[in-house]
């Protein structure tokens, strides 16, 4: 038997007020602002550089408009479901109400990687522009203490910790634990902030390209050039080159550029905190989608134009904006300081919107029974999860100060993925089991949209290669243990039904 959650009682349940209940605070000008919060970060400012230099080349801008349109098919999805289930939980909610608990279970669970490693990627980027930071003004935190012990230097020097990582998600977790109103404040501040940076570094860019870094704009990949002539096997051409520049260096790097959008949909955990969840929400989602795509593929281009896309992957590898100013834009050092600081804080206000949407859904799901009560313990003062924010600090703290970036990132970037990719399914099933219901934003050309949706994230997720299929398999079985452990038992959903019957 399928246990499903009624929409009916979700929306009851969104709607009632008093203790244990979170307060509606947030109006479309927030969610936008929460929503660019989470998008611009990391992604943008580390792991472009990556992208370029390890998969598509100066084309990183091709691999940014790939994942923009994998996120706007799956966005119209999720605004489909925000405006119809306006309640904390994100996809993991909607998922209750459309395929039953496993399927929720499921993206829950998945969402961790999402939210909680999200939080660990960018905190682990703020170490190394923390530290660009420091040598501006001659210091620097040694590379034993903000590496993992992963990681080795150049000169030989092996990680132990990263310290500043795991300061920056402490500090984080406490302003979130005094409350939401206070934290999308503090946000809206620094989104106006990290925008002008953005701009800046394009418009101030722009006049030092070099158009040799420009060419060619699509670096060859031998192996796939055969494959195209019918030269190589596809198994060949997949284990030995795909990835490494040419067309399908483009779709490996749109899977490591996806991270620079994740973030949209944690707009659609803050639904319960919505003024207007109806309106407000597919709107936050959107627009806050549409700014970022403009900004990321012109970032792209003028990045790879001012430095080689080779250099990132040796002295230009961390911090790459920071080496680009500092090395090709001269007279402008000042700017390096001036967008390193606003990186910085860029950062916090995405670290702080990921671990905003963990705690969220977390709450969701203990509401549910899925997870234990202390997640949905609400601060008799502050109204927040604090109970949840603090056991997420430790399980957060330790992926920053102990795994590599790049190894967190992926990761984040498939489990985000694969949650798309059901969310896109979800919506054709319920347009298909509740047509009837209320819908205020409706997705269009169904059902092209979420089955081309569904795809663009597949064709991501294979871009991002075998060792991340893995490390998803890994998570999602310990998932399973837990939940036939723990959440069958637990279950209000499965209680109430059998009483029913
Ligand atoms: N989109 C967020 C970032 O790029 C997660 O940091």
């Amino acid at each position: 038997m399928l246990f499903k959650k009624s929409i009916d009682s979700l929306i009851k349940e969104s709607n009632e007020s008093g203790e244990g209940t979170l307060k509606r605070t947030l109006g479309v000008g927030n969610l936008v602002a929460l929503g660019i919060g989470a998008i611009i970060g990391a992604g943008l400012f580390v792991r472009t550089a990556a992208a370029a230099a390890d998969h598509a080349g100066p084309a990183v801008t091709l691999s940014f408009i790939l994942a923009a349109v994998g996120c706007a098919l799956a966005g119209l999805c999720y605004a489909e479901f925000a405006s119809m289930i306006p309640i904390a939980g994100s996809a993991y909610t909607y998922s209750y109400a459309t395929m039953g608990e496993v399927v929720a279970w499921i993206i829950g669970w998945d969402l961790v990687l999402e939210y909680a490693l999200g939080a660990a990627t960018v905190s682990i980027a703020w170490s190394e522009y923390l530290n660009k930071l420091l040598e501006n003004f001659g210091f620097s935190v040694p590379y034993a203490l903000c590496h993992s012990p992963f990681q080795t230097s150049p000169d030989g020097i092996s990680g132990i910790i990263n310290l500043p990582a795991l300061f920056i998600v402490c500090l984080l977790t406490f302003v979130l634990i005094r409350g939401t109103q206070e934290s999308a404040t503090l946000n809206g501040i620094i989104v106006i902030l990290k925008v002008a940076i953005v701009i800046a570094f394009i418009a101030i860019g722009w006049g030092f390209m070099n158009p040799a870094n420009h060419t060619p704009y699509i670096p060859v990949n031998e192996g796939e050039v055969k494959f195209l002539k019918g030269q190589e096997g596809f198994f060949d051409f997949f284990t030995h080159s795909f990835g490494k520049f040419g067309w399908s260096g483009i779709i490996a790097g749109a899977g490591v550029v996806f991270f620079a959008f994740i973030g949209f949909d944690a707009v659609s955990t803050a639904a319960q905190e919505a003024k207007n969840p109806k309106k407000d929400m597919p709107a936050g989602i959107l627009i806050s989608l549409a700014i970022c795509t403009v900004l990321y593929v012109l970032f792209g281009h003028v990045i790879t134009g001012v430095a080689n896309y080779t250099e990132f992957a040796g002295a230009g590898k961390e911090a790459s904006v920071a080496y680009a100013i500092e090395k090709y834009m001269h007279n402008y050092h000042w700017l390096s300081t001036l967008v390193t600081v606003a990186i910085l804080a860029g950062f916090s206000s995405v670290i702080l919107v990921m671990l905003l949407g963990q705690s969220r859904v977390f709450f969701s799901m203990s509401k549910d029974g899925l997870v234990p009560k202390m997640f949905s313990a609400v601060h008799p003062k502050f109204k927040t999860p604090y109970k949840s924010n603090l056991i997420f600090l430790v399980f957060v703290g330790l992926f920053a100060a102990f795994i590599p970036g790049d190894v967190v990132g992926d990761m984040t970037s498939i489990g985000t993925l694969f949650a798309f990719t059901l969310v896109c399914i979800g919506v054709i099933v319920l347009r298909k089991t509740d047509p009837n219901r209320e819908r205020p934003f409706k997705t269009p050309f169904m059902p092209v949209v979420p089955i081309l949706g569904a795809a663009v994230c597949i064709l991501m997720m294979i871009g991002l290669g075998k060792h991340n299929w893995e490390r998803l398999m890994i998570w999602m079985v310990l998932g399973f243990i837990i939940y036939f452990a723990y959440s069958v038992k637990h279950s209000v959903v499965r209680k109430n039904q059998k009483l029913q019957n």
